[in-house]
């Protein structure tokens, strides 16, 4: 009987639809279940929405609808999401049904029952976009997550004694130094432990659109309470097929800003309660959008259907998986992710795929040779990569077990090319055994390479499997079948056909764009909300709130920068960039000077012809959109990030400097 494997992803948020920071982490977690079950286990993988509270209050009235109808239409996108990049999950909670619930209320009467829940009056500064209490904040201090100012509130409130389980917290994590995941954020828990816990709030009356506690009617449960206790309510009372229960899960993976609630939190909710803990938390870094973290908030996001269209769903797994060292934060870019496409799957792996399958059919009828040597160059090689891709892998290190396949599959087309296999055959048969040697290690490191990628690349490695004629099926694949020599000599290939046809960068590039443009629009109006990037709650309230001043620079620092007057010659629009205008720009040179600049959402391309504008004229050129950007234009940015530029009352001429 298998032993149970119970892994989870945090439960998102329906006030957004589905973007790629979600793709990431369910991706992720489709991958450790493959790999999982590659080791043997009987794998549980939950996924779900996070329905309640005060965002998504506000967000079902922004769109005209109940809070429910509101949460029907998102989770059914998330599921949607899940369904079309085929992800294998087991089980989709929702908050807002009546099992959870009831789990929830249960889990609050054992604390209470154990004398960790108690009746108070709170008033703090609180935000509402993050959820959370600001400690030793003053009214209208600014939120230190998100920097939207914080609202004084006051209410009745039951509390959870957090404060109670210092001691037992630090012993635990002390006890479990693997339970938190990687090293550096287990030191952010403790960073935080040593701090001091507070109680916890748990209830509000404020909010409607919530669960009830059991004992007062006009509370509900407040965010963490609940949507923390999904990972029990998505597996209540159920058992893996020996009859080993489910809980507690083996596995939470969560984007890293949630980890507190995940390290502190909850261990505490289940020790009040009396309950199992779970194993193991592993907390990644973000996915980021020219150097800021992609999120709905900042509108920088892009999502995962325009690539699953152009590319595929197994491109973008493998893209997220290569490029971002899983635990750090990471780069996003189309550029990056057809590059890699073409580089690295099309020239990479489907060339290796097409060039020795195609080999096989010609040189030896589609019938895999018998290799001439126990030992071919290539063996030890395979060995080196299976050992290194699956001990990566284990650790949840994809990136560096991806290297490893990778280093295997440029050794086998090394290997291929010094050998020449079409020399060979026209050298009749004193190079034949030579070219059954060639033929079956090609054939066998293609083996070996799928079989490592089956949690990758699933969709890819069963075409493959099916391409070589492997006579058991995919799904029965163990690590157990990663040695060299596996593969029977005798078996007959199937039909080849090519995985990941080449294709042009800037096409595909300009592709993405477009259709991400067209999905945005269509995720904006399911949600019922305008189509240019909603203000941030409470906007309005944010003037005169200033963004702190930067550190102190000297006079010298301030003189490098070489800020110029300039005079607008060209504007005009991006294609495929909303945000982008390309402009020519006059600074007294002998050429204007190309710049690309955000502001296309605030003015019109006609507008700006024949205004004087400040530039920065010495920032090194980079390229946005393969359009050279030489300089930056100044402007404020309003809250919500609107751009108005700078300007003279009085005529200047072109080129002066400003200081
Ligand atoms: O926090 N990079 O939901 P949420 C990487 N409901 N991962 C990202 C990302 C990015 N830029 N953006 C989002 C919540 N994610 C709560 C969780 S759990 C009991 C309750 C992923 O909709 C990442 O996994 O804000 C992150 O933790 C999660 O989405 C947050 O989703
Ligand atoms: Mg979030």
């Amino acid at each position: 009987m298998k032993p149970k494997y119970y892994l989870t992803t945090p439960i998102y948020y329906v006030n957004a639809a589905p973007h790629i920071g979600h793709t990431y982490t369910t991706i992720a977690a489709d991958a450790i279940k493959r790999f999982k079950q590659m080791q043997g286990y009987e794998v549980v993988l939950t996924t779900g929405t996070d329905e309640h509270g005060q965002k998504i209050e506000r967000a079902a009235e922004a769109a005209g609808k109940t809070p429910q109808q509101f949460a029907d239409v998102v989770a059914e996108e998330f599921r949607k999401q899940w369904e079309i990049l085929g992800l294998s999950i087991d089980r989709f909670s929702r908050t807002s049904t009546p099992e959870h619930a009831e789990v929830v209320q249960r889990l609050f009467q054992l604390c209470l029952n154990a004398g960790y829940i108690y009746k108070g009056s709170y008033t703090g500064q609180y935000c509402v976009f993050d959820e959370l209490y600001v400690s030793d904040a003053k009214p209208g201090d600014p939120c230190p997550e998100c920097g939207r100012p914080t609202e004084t509130v006051t209410e009745e409130n039951y509390f959870f004694k957090l404060s109670a389980f210092q001691q037992r917290l630090e012993e635990f994590h002390e006890k479990n130094p693997d339970f938190v995941q990687p090293e550096t954020r287990r030191n952010e828990v403790l960073a935080f432990l040593r701090k001091g816990l507070t109680d916890l709030s748990i209830s509000r009356t404020t909010i409607k659109w919530g669960i009830p506690l059991p004992v007062a009617g006009n509370h509900v449960f407040y965010v963490w309470f609940d949507a923390l206790t999904t990972y029990m309510s998505a597996v209540e009372g159920q058992t893996s097929t020996a009859g080993e229960p489910l809980w507690p899960a083996d596995l939470h993976l969560i984007g890293k800003e949630i980890l507190r609630f995940h390290a502190i939190y909850w261990p505490a909710f289940l020790m009040a309660a009396g309950l199992p803990l779970p194993k193991k938390l592993f907390a990644h870094g973000w996915l980021l959008f020219e150097n800021e973290k992609m999120s709905k908030s900042r509108g920088n996001l892009v999502r995962a259907t325009p690539i699953i269209k152009v590319l595929g769903a197994d491109p973008l797994r493998y893209f997220l998986l290569r490029e971002v060292v899983f635990g750090q934060d990471g780069s996003f870019s189309y550029d990056a992710l057809v590059g890699r496409y073409n580089s690295d799957l099309a020239n990479g792996l489907g060339n290796l795929s097409s060039r020795t399958l195609s080999m096989i059919r010609q040189y030896r009828q589609g019938v895999v040779p018998q290799p001439a040597i126990a030992e071919p160059p290539l063996a030890q090689p395979a060995r080196d990569a299976i050992s290194s891709a699956v001990q990566a892998f284990d650790r949840l290190d994809f990136s560096r077990g991806l290297e490893a396949i990778w280093g295997l599959i440029s050794a086998a087309d090394k290997y291929i090319v010094e050998q020449a296999p079409w020399k060979l055959a026209k050298q009749g048969e004193e190079a034949r055994t030579q070219l059954d040697t060639v033929l079956y290690s090609a054939a066998e490191v293609l083996r070996i390479a799928t079989t490592l990628l089956i949690p990758i690349l699933p969709q890819t490695a069963e075409r493959i499997w099916l391409q070589l004629g492997m006579p058991d099926a995919i799904d029965s694949v163990t690590l157990q079948g990663l040695d060299w020599g596996q593969l029977l000599p005798g078996q007959r290939i199937g039909e080849p056909a090519a995985l990941f046809p080449r294709v042009d960068l800037q096409e595909a590039v300009d592709k993405l764009w477009q259709l991400e443009a067209e999905e945005k629009a269509y995720q904006a109006r399911l949600l019922g909300q305008p189509e240019a990037p909603p203000p941030a709650p409470g906007a309005k309230a944010e003037e005169g709130v200033m963004q702190p001043i930067a550190e102190p620079i000297s006079i010298d620092d301030f003189g490098k920068v070489d800020l110029r007057v300039g005079l607008v010659k060209s504007a005009e629009r991006v294609k495929g960039a909303d945000k982008l205008l390309h402009l020519y720009v006059d600074i007294g040179e002998a050429q204007p000077r190309s710049i690309v600049a955000g502001i296309a959402l605030a003015y019109q391309p006609e507008q700006l012809v024949g205004r004087k504008v400040v530039i920065v004229a010495n920032l090194q050129p980079r390229k946005l959109r393969g359009i050279e950007s030489n300089g930056m234009i100044v402007a404020a940015s309003l809250e919500g990030g609107k751009p108005v530029l700078a300007g003279f009352l009085e005529d200047v001429p072109v080129g002066a400097r400003l200081k």
